[in-house]
């Protein structure tokens, strides 16, 4: 049976939250909501803990997870060899949506970092989050509480309708603020390298630390399977059901295409649902749904979009591509890793 544990008044917290941590330190499994999304998370030093995490979710067992901590100076047990960066890292970004993968410490076990010799690692900014990671008073490896391949959750229903069943507890703190995951960064390389952008965007990094190497898999370039440096990177991910088609280019070459393309689905019989970042649009399709004009409402409400048009039996979903600078480069990336096709007018 899964609990929900609803925390709406604040006089309620401290049981749900305790109740929760001792779910964790006793290796069971508990979603819980970040800044970015929900993460289901276990114990990270506990190996039995940590595969069942894998399990629920379907997901391969060689993609590693993110360890949340709520304290920085945990770091230390967690990692070794730990550049000089990291810590201006940690000083100016903590918490936050940026996760730092460094050379990982004896105590964390294999399975949690997929088998490889680095861990990533991230302090969410979240006083739920928080208050869970200081209770239980564990690190906790967290994925994203989605099933493998499925939209990330940025509500507690999305979590239920995953998981509910398969583990323990969800903790109900409502909407995710940021909506796309954290930024991931490695710094085991010189310059730091960009393997997930997020919520920390690269320009804020870039001015930062002067130099960032951005992965060549996040510029489209094929890559051979040896060389993904984040084993995420090879999957489909964060992908409805529906089949995504993504047009990007000048914005008003963009909506006759969306256009000319509904029009052809349609044709076809099937169900075509619009994404557009525009309120004023004159679209016709049989579904269409404004996600917000900004950056930071469009990541916002991104995922959650994808499953209701799911819920609505969309058989294609087609999409208006965003500027890929700032947050847009994160919302660019999860538009085309949930895509089958990205189209450049
Ligand atoms: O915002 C987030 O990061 C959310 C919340 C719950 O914190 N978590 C999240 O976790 O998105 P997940 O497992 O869905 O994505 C983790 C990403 C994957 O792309 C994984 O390959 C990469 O981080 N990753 C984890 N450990 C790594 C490592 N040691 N080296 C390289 N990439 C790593
Ligand atoms: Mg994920």
């Amino acid at each position: 049976m899964t609990k929900i544990l609803r925390i709406s008044r604040r006089n309620q917290e401290k049981s749900e939250i305790e109740a929760a941590a001792e779910i964790l330190r006793n290796g069971g499994l508990v979603a819980f909501p970040t800044e970015t999304v929900y993460g289901l998370g276990a114990d990270a030093l506990n190996p039995r803990a940590v595969k069942k995490i894998f399990e629920a979710k379907g997901r391969p067992s060689d993609n590693p997870l993110i360890v949340h901590i709520g304290n920085k100076k945990e770091i230390y047990k967690l990692a070794r060899e730990i550049p000089e960066e990291t810590e201006r890292l940690m000083e100016k970004f903590w918490p936050g949506p940026l996760t730092l993968v460094l050379k990982k410490s004896k105590a964390v076990p294999k399975v949690t970092t997929g088998g490889l010799d680095t861990v990533a690692i991230r302090m969410p900014k979240h006083r739920i989050a928080l208050s869970l990671i200081k209770k239980s008073k564990v690190p906790i490896a967290a994925p994203s509480a989605n099933l493998f391949s499925r939209p990330s959750p940025t509500l507690a229903e999305h979590v239920i309708e995953d998981l509910h069943g398969k583990i323990e507890a969800i903790i109900d703190g409502g909407k995710t603020k940021i909506g796309v995951e954290s930024t991931v960064l490695d710094l085991t390389t010189d310059p730091p390298t960009l393997l997930r952008p997020g919520g920390i965007t690269l320009e804020e990094l870039e001015e930062f630390l002067g130099e960032v190497k951005v992965h060549p898999a996040l510029k489209g370039k094929k890559i051979k399977k040896m060389d993904f440096k984040s084993p995420g990177m090879k999957y489909k991910h964060y992908a409805p059901n529906a089949n995504v088609i993504v047009v990007e280019g000048d914005c008003r070459n963009v909506k006759k295409k969306v256009q000319q393309l509904a029009d052809k689905y349609r044709k076809e019989a099937k169900k075509v649902a619009v994404m557009t970042t525009d309120k004023n649009h004159s679209y016709k399709a049989d579904l269409i749904k404004f996600v917000g004009r900004e950056f930071n409402a469009i990541a916002k409400n991104l995922f959650k979009t994808y499953r209701e048009f799911d819920e609505e039996k969309a058989n294609i979903i087609i999409v208006e591509g965003v500027e890929n600078k700032g947050l847009g480069f994160a919302i660019m990336n999860r538009l085309k890793k949930a895509s089958c096709k990205t189209i450049k007018v």
